[in-house]
């Protein structure tokens, strides 16, 4: 398999790395400065324990749409479904399941250009270059694979690192939901982020 180094991959030159990684089979290793590796793959139905691991964390289940005391006979489930559109990306370290990225394509007749997704690192790695990882991997997909024009989002406005992390990826604020979910007892804002394709870009 081939590996990337950080100094391999600088953010300009990614999307097209990634994409001589993904012809060579959809799958990708990444290294950041701490230089831990990161394989992308596809999940697979086995993966439900560590969804389940990552998602009955509280530092993720506060910051996603999802809700404490998750069920692991519906993650045993969701993972052995794939709904038409959904691709979904695992990162692996050490061959252990890390995070994980769900991008679906719209299916409404209008809306195929488009895609939304949601990601999750285990709270034992952030900071290390996974949800990068999983981005680039992502946006390769998008960009190269499906011929994808825009890709969506909403963000809690105050989850400052995954703000950070879209950012970086070329996303922007686009507007925002007031009490769009409820969160410890209260409402909280939501930001709607998006990214048009930098090729086809007015
Ligand atoms: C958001 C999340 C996916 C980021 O994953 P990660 O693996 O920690 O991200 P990375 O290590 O690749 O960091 C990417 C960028 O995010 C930013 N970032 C990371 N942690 C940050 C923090 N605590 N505060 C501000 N910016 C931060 C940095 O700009 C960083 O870029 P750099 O590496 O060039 O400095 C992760 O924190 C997470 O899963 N959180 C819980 C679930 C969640 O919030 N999901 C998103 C819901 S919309």
């Amino acid at each position: 398999m081939q590996r990337l180094a950080a100094r391999d991959l600088p953010l300009q030159n990614a999307f097209l790395k990634a994409a001589k990684l993904a012809l060579a089979g959809w799958s990708f290793v990444y290294k950041d400065m701490d230089m831990s590796t990161v394989e992308i793959r596809h999940s697979e139905p086995e993966d439900y324990l560590a969804y389940h691991r990552i998602l009955a964390h509280p530092l993720v289940y506060r910051d996603t749409l999802q809700i404490p005391f998750p069920s692991l006979d519906l993650w045993s489930k969701k993972t052995k479904e794939l709904p038409v559109g959904m691709h979904r990306l695992v990162a692996c370290v050490d061959e252990g399941v890390v995070g994980f990225l769900h991008v679906e394509v719209k299916q409404a007749a209008r809306r195929h250009h488009a895609a939304e997704f949601a990601i999750a690192v285990d709270p034992a790695h952030f900071g290390q270059g996974v949800g990068s990882a999983l981005m680039t991997a992502m946006i390769d997909v998008c960009d190269n694979w499906l011929n994808l024009h825009r890709i969506e989002l909403t963000v809690f406005v105050d989850n400052a690192a995954a703000i950070a992390l879209y950012r970086k990826f070329g996303f922007e604020i686009e507007g925002t939901s007031r009490d769009f979910a409820f969160r410890e007892g209260r409402y909280v804002d939501v930001h709607h982020m998006g990214r048009i394709r930098p090729d086809v870009q007015k």
